[in-house]
């Protein structure tokens, strides 16, 4: 529940304890792959994309980093389990250290929606099902060339336990290089949420089925980082609502209430809150019932009010929106994508009020160290 002080008086640029972390303000960097960490190691310009948005007790959440050397279904995305992964995050995390940010590393294992190219020894990749992802959909192999997915393998039962191993040697390495904390991705229809939705998860093990069934993946995840890293370190995203890669779900609302209630029974459990709970707006459904487009606002104040902890949001906030929806108490911290890829200093122009630089769609994903990844202009810059 928001914090009945607090409504009314809070904004973007109101203080927020997140747990030990003392954040200056709520403007967040949301997780944004950007596809520069050539064959998956961070390059020099990690270091000085992320240096640039960071501001003093600012919070940033790192692009989707692989746990494993299956996790990968774009090319040159980080990864973060071996040694020379980790030395070269170490120096990211400096950067953002030495400017006072604070800064959490996204855990993302894409499961099915990937390819042979992606995967070791040009193998199937893994999921909850043998189903392909559907034509509509397109995978992106290196050379650029679009693809449909090809058939996943089945995790058969007994495998469940060395990807969770996985994930928890992941935050273990995250700790290493020096991030504040995890965010375990498990939104947008990848390797956790095809286990979470009724519309992609078809196994009859004790993973597929009822809600705790198809639980029982992400809960296993979050119970094994836990236990390694400690619970104010670890943060869940989820997208109950987005039906991204056929993520369908019979029930969204159903779907996003059984975990926040196992991620609040596991919070009583252990006697600590876990750092936040992510929830990307339903507005970027596709396909899904329109009720969601129409009464998005309800969606996600009910999931806000039934999670005890702090609740951070994600899809479409303008300056105006995220201040708005802190105002009223229905979220405590915003996350920020498309704007915070073109605008290196967007907190200082949302505290002015500054107009905002275009983002340009075409670089989102390509792999210049510079082109669309640190050349868009700081204020200063452009009144000069
Ligand atoms: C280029 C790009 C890359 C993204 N990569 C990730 C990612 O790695 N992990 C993730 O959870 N979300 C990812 N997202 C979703 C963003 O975190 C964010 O929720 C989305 O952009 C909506 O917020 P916005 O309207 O402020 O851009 C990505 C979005 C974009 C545009």
């Amino acid at each position: 529940m928001a914090d009945s002080s607090s409504i009314g008086l809070t904004d973007l640029f109101s203080p927020y304890k997140m747990g030990k972390f003392n954040l200056s303000h709520r403007v967040v960097l949301a997780p944004l792959t950007r596809c520069r960490a050539l064959n998956g190691v961070p390059q020099p310009a990690l270091v000085e994309y992320y240096s640039q948005r960071s501001t003093p007790g600012g919070f940033l959440i790192t692009e989707g980093t692989s746990p494993s050397d299956t996790s990968a279904g774009y090319a040159h995305v980080p990864g973060i389990y071996t040694d020379e992964q980790v030395e070269e995050w170490k120096k990211v995390v400096d950067a953002v250290h030495a400017k006072g940010a604070i800064i959490f590393c996204q855990l993302w294992h894409v499961g099915r929606a990937s390819h042979g190219v992606f995967q070791p020894g040009g193998g199937s990749p893994i999921s909850s099902t043998n189903k392909p992802i559907s034509e509509r959909w397109k995978v992106v192999l290196p050379d650029g060339s679009h693809h449909t997915y090809p058939q996943p393998r089945g995790l058969e039962t007994h495998e469940i336990p060395q990807i969770v191993e996985q994930y928890r040697r992941a935050a273990l390495n995250a700790i290493r290089a020096g991030f504040d904390g995890i965010e375990i991705h498990a939104a947008h229809g990848y390797l956790i949420d095809q286990f979470l939705k009724d519309g992609i998860n078809d196994r009859t093990d004790e993973y597929g089925g009822s809600l705790e069934n198809r639980c029982k993946f992400l809960i296993q995840v979050v119970q094994a980082v836990v236990e390694a890293i400690g619970t104010e370190r670890v943060a869940i995203r989820i997208s109950p609502a987005i039906d991204f890669q056929d993520a369908a779900d019979s029930d969204p609302i159903g779907l996003g209430l059984a975990v926040i209630e196992r991620l609040n029974k596991l919070q009583h459990n252990v006697g600590s809150k876990l750092a936040y709970l992510h929830v990307t707006q339903p507005r970027f459904v596709l396909q899904g019932p329109v009720e969601f487009d129409q009464d998005e606002a309800r969606f996600m104040r009910t999931l806000r009010n039934a999670y005890e902890g702090t609740f951070m949001a994600s899809g479409g906030f303008t300056r105006e929106l995220g201040m708005e929806a802190l105002g009223s108490g229905d979220v405590d911290l915003v996350s920020y994508g498309r704007s915070f890829i073109s605008n290196p200093d967007l907190v200082l122009r949302f505290k002015l009020n500054a107009p905002l630089n275009k983002y340009i769609r075409e670089t989102f994903y390509t792999h210049d160290p510079v082109v669309g990844y640190t050349d868009y202009p700081f204020l200063n810059e452009q009144s000069m």
